[in-house]
């Protein structure tokens, strides 16, 4: 691919990230609108903590796979699909509670979030904790609603898809290996494994939550996960990139953690130049995944490549 090509591709995919960005941000702050809460403190930590940014890429993987799904196979009659934008702002804040609680003090002890101070800093440790548990029961509250999905069994599977990625078999899972990894040296297979559960679980699930609401066929599911799949380890294997090579203010985290905390990372394994090609193969094999949808799955296959070429 030319430089200008890859220049191209990342303005439409950003240029679409980022109107699904808006669009979910939009419906989270209508959401904190509602709320009638008498913990005004906790109210405001939960938003700092997914309110601050983010790329939103998840959410753009759910928005993608209900779009793909329905223009595809699914439901012609948008109403069948309830909203999209809440199953992805749902697992936002799944995702925004995952983050707030890995920069707390007893996990990766980090100050810096989304450019941001990361929210026990801006709170407190015991406000930054209630607000990530507070967040992850918003977003199954939000998944039970029936204005959601108009189907009760469809609701039923996206919650039971997205308690499934993120406890003990999925991202909690994950995260207690990636802490674990730091006592004990662990091996390519089981860097592999801790990888696909804090961080893959999560985003096999937005991609499948959203070809489920958008009444994708089981093959259809089946080649949404498996692109997944391989995204999930390709965005870790840059996430691990970046932490070993940029800079603090352009990530907006803390840089260079990873080693200093004998994290298990794929830079240890592949080095750098091995780690990118073995993030440029994953995006190859989520292509291949999606190709009997054709240029449906366009959206999708470039939110694969910006998933490793990001700069953040
Ligand atoms: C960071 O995720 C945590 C990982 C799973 C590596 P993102 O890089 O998607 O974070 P935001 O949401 O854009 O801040
Ligand atoms: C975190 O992985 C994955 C989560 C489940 C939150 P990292 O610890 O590498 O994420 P960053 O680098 O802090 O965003
Ligand atoms: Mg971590
Ligand atoms: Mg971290
Ligand atoms: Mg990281």
């Amino acid at each position: 691919m030319t430089p200008t090509d890859t220049d191209r591709l990342t303005s439409a995919v950003t240029g679409r990230l980022a109107a699904d960005a808006r669009c979910v941000t939009q419906w989270l702050e209508a959401w904190f609108a509602r709320q009638d809460a008498a913990a005004d403190r906790l109210a405001e930590a939960m938003s700092h903590g997914v309110l601050n940014g983010g790329k939103r890429l998840r959410a753009s993987l759910v928005l993608s796979s209900a779009r793909l799904a329905a223009a595809h196979e699914g439901a012609s009659d948008a109403k069948a699909q309830g909203q999209p934008e809440a199953i992805a702002a749902a697992v936002e804040m799944l995702h925004a509670y995952s983050l707030i609680h890995d920069d707390l003090p007893a996990m990766d002890d980090a100050e810096l979030r989304r450019g941001q101070p990361a929210t026990h800093i801006a709170y407190d440790e015991a406000t930054a904790i209630l607000a990530g548990d507070a967040l992850q029961t918003a977003a199954f509250e939000i998944l039970a609603s029936a204005d959601t999905h108009p189907d009760a069994k469809i609701r039923c599977q996206l919650v039971s898809c997205l308690a499934k990625a993120s406890g003990l078999a999925g991202m909690a899972g994950g995260q207690m290996l990636d802490l674990q990894a730091e006592q004990t040296r662990f091996s390519l297979d089981q860097t592999t494994q801790m990888q696909a559960m804090k961080t893959g679980a999560l985003i096999r699930a937005a991609t499948v939550m959203g070809g489920i609401a958008g009444g994708a066929s089981e093959t259809m599911i089946s080649a949404l996960a498996d692109y997944a799949d391989a995204i999930g380890l390709a965005f870790q294997l840059a996430d691990d990139l970046l932490d070993y090579q940029a800079e603090s203010t352009e990530l907006g985290k803390p840089a260079g953690r990873d080693a200093e905390a004998g994290k298990a990372s794929y830079v240890h394994f592949y080095g750098v130049e091995g780690t990118r090609e073995k993030a440029e193969a994953l995006v190859e094999v989520a292509a291949k995944a999606l190709a009997p949808f054709a240029k449906d799955a366009e959206p999708l296959l470039e939110l694969a490549q910006f998933s490793i070429n990001r700069t953040h």
